[in-house]
């Protein structure tokens, strides 16, 4: 479910994202009579667009890892896109050049934003893993699987899969841990490390 949402949202946005391209560029090129006709054929998918761009933007803010250092970059996303969206109404109602130019660099800016916060989640995790002191496999599982897993395997945010209703061995976790598979990202640890996380996965959260 989760994975078939984030795709969606991918595709919506960047539908979104070439209408406005195509209406702005329109705009300030003073090709009003085209922009109008664009405009008119695109009105029903653009009604479309924006409410699967709105609800499924909705359902993936639910399911943001907790605990996030980071999390004020999704925010500060969400409301340029939320003063996007007006800016873009009144400004292509009045024609005005501004207006329009203003709104797209705010999309297109929550767009490039959006991507410097998926970066940055995963530089945290190598902070946390050097400031560890104890390196046993709970603490390691607290700083790098809970936040999608919770702590007892089953909190499923981001598409996580229940941790306790896993059929996997020891090595076949150490391998998902090291090398990400799906959607899960590869987890910036050691071999030795991973090693940890399988046993207590394994020995703790696995059937319990
Ligand atoms: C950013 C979120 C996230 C983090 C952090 C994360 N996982 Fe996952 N995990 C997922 C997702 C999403 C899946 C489903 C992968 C897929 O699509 O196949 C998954 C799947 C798994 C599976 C496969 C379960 C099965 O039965 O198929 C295991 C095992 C697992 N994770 C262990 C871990 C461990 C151990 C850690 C920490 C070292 C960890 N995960 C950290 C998101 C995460």
């Amino acid at each position: 479910m989760y994975k078939g949402i984030l795709h969606s949202h991918y595709l919506v946005v960047v539908l979104f994202l070439l209408i406005y391209v195509i209406k702005t560029i329109l705009l300030l090129s003073n090709k009003n009579d085209l922009l109008a006709k664009f405009s008119k054929k695109v009105k029903i998918a653009e009604i479309i667009i924006s409410v699967l761009f709105l609800g499924t933007g909705i359902y993936l803010s639910t399911q943001l890892p907790l605990g996030g250092k980071y999390d004020y970059l999704f925010w500060v996303k969400l409301i340029m896109v939320f003063l996007a969206i007006p800016i873009a109404v009144i400004g292509f109602k009045k024609s005005n050049k501004i207006l329009a130019a203003l709104s797209l660099l705010l999309i297109t800016g929550s767009f490039g934003l959006a991507e410097v916060y998926s970066k940055r989640k995963g530089e945290r995790k190598e902070v946390i893993n050097n400031e560890l002191a104890q390196n046993d496999g709970k603490s390691l599982y607290e700083s790098n699987c809970a936040s999608c897993h919770g702590s007892n395997g089953k909190l499923g945010l981001a598409g996580a899969k229940d941790l306790t209703a896993t059929l996997l061995d020891v090595s076949a976790i150490n391998k998902i841990i090291l090398e990400g598979r799906g959607l899960m990202i590869a987890i910036n640890v050691n071999p030795e490390e991973a090693n940890k996380i399988a046993e207590f996965v394994n020995g703790n959260i696995k059937g319990h």
